[in-house]
C-alpha cells in the first residue's frame, strides 16, 4: 500500500495544535459570515436574489437561497458562476480572443484544480519548472508523480524577485509545464505585466503548457501592473479560488480556466471521479462573492495595507530581531528572524509560550530563519502585541 503524508505546513500546525491559539502565518484574506455575504447583495437565506424553487422536476430562479435545490450541479459548475469567474478574470486581466464560460470548470478549491491539471498534464519523467520557495504542492505533487522539478531559487537579497533569465536558463524543449504564481506565496513578490509577457513567449516557443496560480491576484492594493495575457495561449491555465483575496474559504470554489477544449475535458473527467460536482450552496455562495467583489476587495486589501503599515512599525522598533521585504501584493511575506540559531526551534517556543503560529520558510523549500507572514486578517493588530510581547521577553540568541 502506498504511504501519504499531509503537505509539510499542514503536518507542522497539526503538530503543534494543542498549542496554537492564533495564526500568524495564515495565507488568506478576512472572512466574512455567511450573514454578512448574503448581506452585501440582495440575497439573504430564506429569501434573495440567488435561489431557485423546485418546480415539479424543474428548478426557476425565485431569488431564495432557501430554495436552492440540493441536488448534483453539473460537473464543470454552474453556468452563472462560470459567467461571473470570466468576468471576475477579465476585470483583472487583458486577452485578444474572447472567454467564454465554456473555458471554465470549477473544483472543490483551487488544490483540487491544481491536482487535477498536474494529473491531466504530467507524467513520470516529465520536466517542469517552478519557482521555490512555493505552496508546498506545487513541487509535492510533481514529485510524487516521478515528475523532475527544475527550480527557481527566490533569494532575499534580490527581494524575492524573478527575472526572464531565470526562466530562460531552465526551460526548454523537456520542459512540459511552467508553474508560476504570482502574487507568490510565500515571499510576497510579483510577475509584472511585462514580465508575464516574456514567460508567455517563451511558452509559446517550446509549446509547453503555461499554469498561473492566480489565487491571491486580486490583492493588488499598489494598483501594480498584475495583468497577463497568458489565456491567448491554447496552453495556458489560469487557476482562481474564493479563498485568498476574496478570504472566502469555507466556500469552496475554485477554478481552472484554459482555452484548451481536450485538456477541459480531461479536467471535468478527472473532476468526475474525485468530488463529481460542486456544492449547489457554495456555488451560489461564490456567484453572490462576485457579484459583490469590489466591495469585498476594498475592505480586504484596506486591511492588508494596515497590517502592513503595523508589521513594518514593528520592524522598525526590532531592527536587531526582524528584517523583511513588504509584499508587492498578495497576502503573504517573508520575514527574517535575526541573530537566532535555528528557526524551527525558535517557532516551537512561540507556539510553547505565546499561542503564536508562524510557519518555518523550510515547510514551503527555502532554509534560513524566515517565517511566512500572513497579512490579511482583523486579528493581525492583536496577535502582534503579543508576539511582540514574545520578542521582548525573549533574547533572540537564545531561541
Ligand atoms: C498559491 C496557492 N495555490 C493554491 C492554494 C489552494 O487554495 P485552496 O486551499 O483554497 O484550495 C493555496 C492555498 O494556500 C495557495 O496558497
Amino acid at each position: 500500500m502506498p504511504t501519504y503524508s499531509l503537505p509539510k505546513h499542514i503536518a507542522y500546525s497539526q503538530s503543534l495544535a494543542a498549542y496554537i491559539q492564533h495564526n500568524l502565518s495564515d495565507s488568506t484574506a478576512q472572512a466574512l459570515t455567511l450573514a454578512q455575504l448574503c448581506q452585501l447583495g440582495t440575497a439573504d437565506l430564506g429569501a434573495g436574489a440567488l435561489g431557485t424553487q423546485y418546480q415539479g422536476t424543474s428548478e426557476v430562479e425565485t431569488g431564495h437561497i432557501g430554495a436552492t435545490l440540493l441536488s448534483y450541479s453539473p460537473v464543470q459548475g454552474d453556468v452563472a458562476l462560470r459567467q461571473e469567474i470570466v468576468k471576475f478574470h477579465q476585470g483583472l486581466n487583458y486577452h485578444s480572443q474572447i472567454i467564454t464560460a465554456d473555458s471554465v470548470v470549477t473544483f472543490c478549491g483551487a488544490q483540487e484544480a491544481l491536482s487535477a491539471i498536474y494529473q491531466a498534464v504530467l507524467s513520470a519523467g516529465d520536466e517542469i519548472v517552478v519557482m521555490t520557495p512555493s505552496y508546498p504542492s506545487l513541487v509535492s505533487m510533481a514529485k510524487s508523480m516521478g515528475v523532475i522539478v527544475k527550480e527557481i531559487a527566490l533569494c532575499a537579497d534580490n527581494h524575492w524577485q524573478v527575472n526572464i533569465g531565470d526562466f530562460k536558463h531552465l526551460v526548454n524543449e523537456r520542459t512540459q509545464l511552467i508553474v508560476l504564481n504570482s502574487p507568490h506565496n510565500p515571499t510576497g513578490s510579483i510577475i509584472d505585466s511585462e514580465l508575464a509577457e516574456q514567460i508567455l513567449q517563451l511558452a509559446q516557443h517550446y509549446q509547453c503548457y503555461l499554469l498561473s496560480d492566480d489565487v491571491s491576484q486580486a490583492s493588488n492594493y499598489y494598483d501594480l501592473a498584475l495583468a497577463h495575457g497568458y489565456l491567448d495561449y491554447s496552453k495556458s491555465i489560469v487557476v482562481g479560488v474564493m479563498s485568498k483575496s476574496l478570504g472566502l474559504a469555507g466556500v469552496r470554489i475554485g477554478w481552472a480556466v484554459t482555452p484548451d477544449k481536450t485538456l477541459l475535458q480531461s479536467l471535468m473527467a478527472i473532476k468526475a471521479v474525485h468530488s463529481i460536482c460542486c456544492s449547489k450552496i457554495d456555488e451560489k455562495l461564490a456567484v453572490l462573492a462576485l457579484q459583490n467583489s469590489q466591495e469585498i476587495l476594498t475592505n480586504n486589501n484596506q486591511l492588508i495595507l494596515d497590517n502592513i503599515a503595523l508589521f513594518s512599525a514593528l520592524v522598525a522598533r526590532h531592527p536587531e530581531k526582524l528584517n523583511w521585504h513588504k509584499p508587492q501584493a498578495g497576502i503573504l511575506a517573508l520575514v527574517e528572524v535575526k541573530n537566532i540559531d535555528s528557526i524551527i526551534p525558535w517557532s516551537h517556543q512561540l507556539a510553547k509560550q505565546s499561542g503564536i503560529l508562524a510557519l518555518p520558510s523550510e515547510l514551503f523549500g527555502l532554509s534560513g530563519n524566515y517565517f511566512r507572514l500572513g497579512l490579511g486578517q482583523k486579528s493581525f493588530a492583536n496577535i502582534l502585541e503579543k508576539f511582540e510581547d514574545y520578542l521582548l521577553t525573549t533574547s533572540t540568541d537564545s531561541a
